[in-house]
């Protein structure tokens, strides 16, 4: 089911979102299926489920932006174990629509998580995907690419969006 992309003023997206303990039933499976329906749908190339209202550390990225289907990742409970390098290019976000600004990432990141079944897995990355990990991580750490800019450039984008919400254009 396509899912509404809760924006940025929601408060499940600045809340530490909860491990995923219960691999048993078929919880992490439905979620998983509605964040790609919700993703590709919104054209992205990752989500967190606190993105779709859902407070768990689940997040789906896919940098072929559906075009290939090996580079899907799932990633339960995901844990950055290492940061290499730095990189600096536009971001945006599907919970921040119409904004994008540079941000400075570690170009290389080693990802420790669990998959759909609740098996461990590692996970490496570079250049995009590692801009995406980073990204998709702290979404469950109740961050926003936002929060990564000067305050100056923060604040603009803020007053910007309050000026949306108040002409209802941002929902
Ligand atoms: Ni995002």
């Amino acid at each position: 089911m396509i899912r509404k992309i809760l924006k940025y003023g929601a408060p499940v997206l600045e809340q530490v979102a909860e491990p995923i303990t219960d691999f048993e039933t078929a919880e992490v499976s439905e979620i998983v299926v509605d964040m790609w329906e919700s993703m590709y749908a919104a054209k992205g190339v990752g989500l967190a489920a606190p993105q779709i209202g859902i407070p768990k550390r689940i997040s789906v990225i896919d940098v072929s932006a559906g075009e290939d289907e090996t580079k899907k990742l799932v990633i339960v409970n995901p844990e950055i174990v290492e940061k290499s390098g730095s990189q600096t290019g536009e971001e945006g976000c599907l919970s921040v629509p119409g904004f994008r600004e540079p941000v400075t990432r570690a170009n290389h990141v080693v990802v420790r998580a669990k998959n759909e079944k609740g098996e461990p897995i590692e996970l490496s990355g570079e250049e995009l995907l590692a801009r995406a990990f980073q990204h998709e991580i702290d979404h469950l750490n109740g961050i926003l690419f936002i929060n990564h800019l000067s305050p100056l450039k923060r604040d603009i984008i803020r007053r910007k969006i309050k000026k949306l919400q108040k002409a209802g254009e941002w929902e």
